[in-house]
């Protein structure tokens, strides 16, 4: 691995811990303005000391992010479809590697769509951006996206598409969390994150299923919604950090979340 790829690396998964926590906040590029991410800005500020990295389009790093103040950023690189159309799995690439190299991000992310109509284009989207991207040391995150299929949510098929991912060149992979996980941090030789997708039951699920994602061999999750739509996202990313990179029990974590809950109704 040469420098600057290391470097980006090491500011992505940290290196004393080989763990991560990243915001993700690319929601809108298909589903617009969805609950809590209507003003990203205002979502973002309180929760940015936290994060490791933030997941992010050009469009809101431009207009909602502060270049004096982020740390690592994670550019979302393919879209072009919504949810009012006919297809989310067909995706193209939306922003160029060197408009990646001019915002001085960490890492470009891409989606793939394995076993739809799309895979092959979103499969071969990831190798070229792997191709130009690693020209310049910038590590590319192949997220296996499962669209509206939420059930495909399962070891089978998650270890499929990881194993893809990382075989065309993901130097990490964002997928989800699921029952017998292990085969699919297994079968993927380069580093694990995931994401929570909709909104869980309760927050306590949130916690478990980061400390089971992350007990069986996840660096850490690139998680958004049950973030930024918690009760209390800063004591929820908090409890998360306390897991991922402190190795706390969901009890413990439960706690962080519990005394950020309070203090902030302390402050009202
Ligand atoms: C997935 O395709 C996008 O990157 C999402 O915006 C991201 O996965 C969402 O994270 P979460 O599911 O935790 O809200």
């Amino acid at each position: 691995m040469d420098w600057g790829m290391k470097n980006r690396m090491a500011r992505l998964i940290n290196p004393e811990t080989g763990h991560a926590v990243f915001l993700a906040l690319d929601h809108g590029y298909f589903q617009g303005p969805i609950k809590k991410l209507e003003e990203p800005q205002k979502t973002l500020k309180p929760l940015l000391p936290y994060a490791d990295a933030i997941m992010v389009t050009r469009g809101i790093l431009r207009t909602s992010v502060d270049a004096a103040k982020v740390g690592p950023v994670i550019l979302r690189v393919s879209g072009g479809m919504t949810l009012a159309g006919p297809s989310l799995s067909k995706e193209g690439i939306i922003t160029s590697v060197k408009e990646a190299v001019r915002l001085n991000v960490s890492a470009i992310a891409t989606s793939i769509h394995v076993g739809t109509e799309d895979e092959h284009d979103t499969l071969t989207n990831l190798s070229r951006l792997v191709d130009e991207a690693e020209e310049f040391g910038l590590p590319v995150l192949a997220v296996t996206s499962v669209g509206r299929e939420l059930e495909k949510r399962e070891a089978r098929y998650l270890a499929l598409c990881c194993r893809v991912a990382a075989e065309l060149g993901a130097r990490i992979v964002k997928t989800y969390y699921c029952e017998d996980f292990e085969k699919v941090v297994t079968g993927c030789p380069v580093p694990l994150v995931i994401a929570g997708g909709p909104r869980m039951e309760s927050e306590r699920d949130v916690l478990e299923v980061t400390y089971n994602a992350v007990s069986r061999g996840a660096v850490g999750v690139d998680m958004g919604r049950n973030i930024f739509q918690a009760e209390s996202p800063v004591g929820m990313i908090k409890a998360i950090r306390a897991i991922v990179h402190e190795g706390a029990s969901v009890k413990a974590a439960a706690e962080v979340l519990a005394g950020e809950s309070k203090r902030a109704v302390a402050r009202v």
